[in-house]
């Protein structure tokens, strides 16, 4: 079965005080992880180690890094590879979240090779798409997120898509308290989970774990995750408190 993903995108938030208190406060929650189920911090580069280090004996959590350069080293100044973040033992790396996209102009293609850098160095990309609100409105969101799938990952095979991670989160949803429907949320997952299982078959497909992204809270959580094809959220700012993010967890199938 594929795994039931809650995972935390602290963005460019905190201090190494707040990050300890947070850490320590979920830690403290003592939720119960199912063997299905895992827990991912994707936590500000300064913070890894010390997510690591906190997380290394508590079951079923891992830690991400929110982006990583697609070459291995040089001068590059500023980035960080994959090679560094495996060396550290980073689990998972944000790929193409849409502030990345918007904000940085990361287009399909090097977030191609971003995910190739990470798989090729044993870290899971959790792949992110979703449409603006004007392509919503247009109602031609499935396009949209057809050509991020298949101009980010297409060229992958079989094996890698094995278990992968992908992330919808429409734009217009993201930190504007705004959420997709439960409804809204299943039928782009479904598209996704459709147009994946053309190109790699219906198996390779049912192991993907696509989670939704998009004003997930401890009052929605439950609502969304249960739909068939969510496999769980990538959740920013209820992810900064943690009894909002526990029960969150709590939500998950
Ligand atoms: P939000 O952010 O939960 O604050 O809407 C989600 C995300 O950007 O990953």
């Amino acid at each position: 079965m594929r795994k039931q993903i809650a995972a935390a995108n602290w963005k460019m938030n905190c201090t190494v005080q707040q990050a300890n208190e947070l850490i320590d406060g979920l830690i403290n929650a003592k939720i119960k992880i199912g063997p299905e189920q895992e827990v991912v911090l994707a936590v500000p580069f300064p913070y890894l180690i010390l997510a690591k280090e906190k997380l290394k004996k508590i079951p079923g959590f891992k830690v991400a890094a929110q982006n990583c350069y697609t070459q291995p080293s040089g001068a590059f100044t500023g980035e960080v590879s994959a090679i560094m973040l495996q060396s550290i033992g980073v689990d998972f790396v944000i790929i193409g979240h849409s502030e990345r996209r918007e904000i940085f102009g990361e287009q399909n293609k090097m977030l191609s090779e971003k995910v190739n850098t990470c798989l090729g160095h044993g870290i899971k990309p959790i792949y992110c798409c979703g449409e603006p609100l004007q392509i919503r409105e247009s109602e031609t969101q499935n396009e949209y997120v057809s050509a991020q799938i298949k101009e980010g990952l297409f060229h992958l095979n079989n094996s890698q898509m094995e278990n992968f991670v992908i992330a919808y989160e429409p734009i217009w949803a993201i930190g504007t308290g705004k959420t997709a429907t439960a409804d809204q949320a299943q039928e782009m997952q479904a598209h996704i989970r459709h147009i994946l299982a053309q190109k790699y078959g219906s198996l390779v497909a049912a192991s993907i774990s696509i989670l939704y992204g998009g004003s997930v809270k401890a009052g929605n959580a439950k609502e969304i995750f249960g739909k068939p094809d969510v496999d769980g959220g990538l959740v920013g700012g209820a992810s900064l408190n943690v009894l909002e993010f526990s029960a969150i967890i709590k939500g998950l199938k």
